[in-house]
């Protein structure tokens, strides 16, 4: 994993064909652990499950994965566009994750991250899967990104092959606070029962370079496929947005 600030040496292949990048960003001004910590009521969010009564809502299968409490609210507040958990994902965005790619004039990324919350001996996702698979038809060319609300580590991660075919399994050790972009479009990724005592969670999104996105969109499935959890096409105005 490179953990780099020279833009200029990240150039559109390493992008494309990447090496994972590590980046940090900054929780005073991106507070989204603290923001939703307030949103959930907690002191920590990795003490998340001690609110928990049924771990079976969090082990469910593809398409009903996010459908505990705390999904719908993280969900109910981000779709608020005056909420200031999106205001600071839009500024996230703007200035930060537009400037981890400094050389491409707009970026295309998902509008809504995703968030993934994984609790003591359960699973935040079922399915072992890349995400250009045929059940989640994710177009090739995107790249991804897990940033990090809590520590995470070991079996409360999310665990990824370091090239497509590899089976070289590890998981990603990150602390609060840093995001990795890297390649889940083509390279297996899944979770393990999580044994540590402590619940992770993470936001995940993808952003797409805009010469990837335009090849995407004039292929015959480009406006066709949609996710599996909302059935959004992904096309800007749908899954995705333009940043500049
Ligand atoms: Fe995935």
């Amino acid at each position: 994993m490179i953990n780099t600030s020279d833009k200029k040496s990240e150039n559109l292949n390493n992008i494309l064909f990447p090496h994972e990048i590590l980046k940090n960003y900054d929780q005073s001004k991106y507070s989204f652990p603290q923001i939703l910590q307030d949103l959930f009521g907690l002191n920590k969010l990795d003490q998340l499950h001690e609110k928990i009564y049924s771990e079976e809502i969090f082990n469910r299968d593809l398409g009903k994965d996010s459908a505990s409490k705390f999904h719908n609210i993280f969900y109910s507040e981000i779709k608020k566009k005056d909420s200031k958990l999106r205001t600071t994902w839009e500024s996230f965005l703007t200035n930060e994750v537009k400037n981890h790619f400094s050389y491409v004039d707009s970026l295309i990324v998902q509008k809504l991250p995703s968030i993934r919350i994984h609790i003591p001996n359960g699973l935040a996702i079922k399915r072992w899967h890349c995400d250009s698979d045929e059940d989640h038809k994710h177009p090739l060319g995107e790249l991804n990104c897990i940033l990090a609300l809590t520590d995470m580590h070991d079996t409360n991660s999310l665990w990824r092959e370091s090239k497509p075919n590899e089976a070289d399994f590890k998981p990603f050790n990150l602390k609060t606070g840093e995001l990795v972009y890297w390649n889940g479009n083509t390279c297996i990724h899944g979770n393990k029962i999580n044994t540590t005592a402590k619940t992770r969670m993470s936001l995940d999104f993808r952003v797409f370079p805009r010469e990837q996105y335009e090849k995407h969109i004039s292929s015959t499935t480009g406006i066709e496929y949609s996710t599996a959890t909302m059935g959004t096409r992904f096309i800007i105005g749908e899954y995705y947005k333009e940043v500049f």
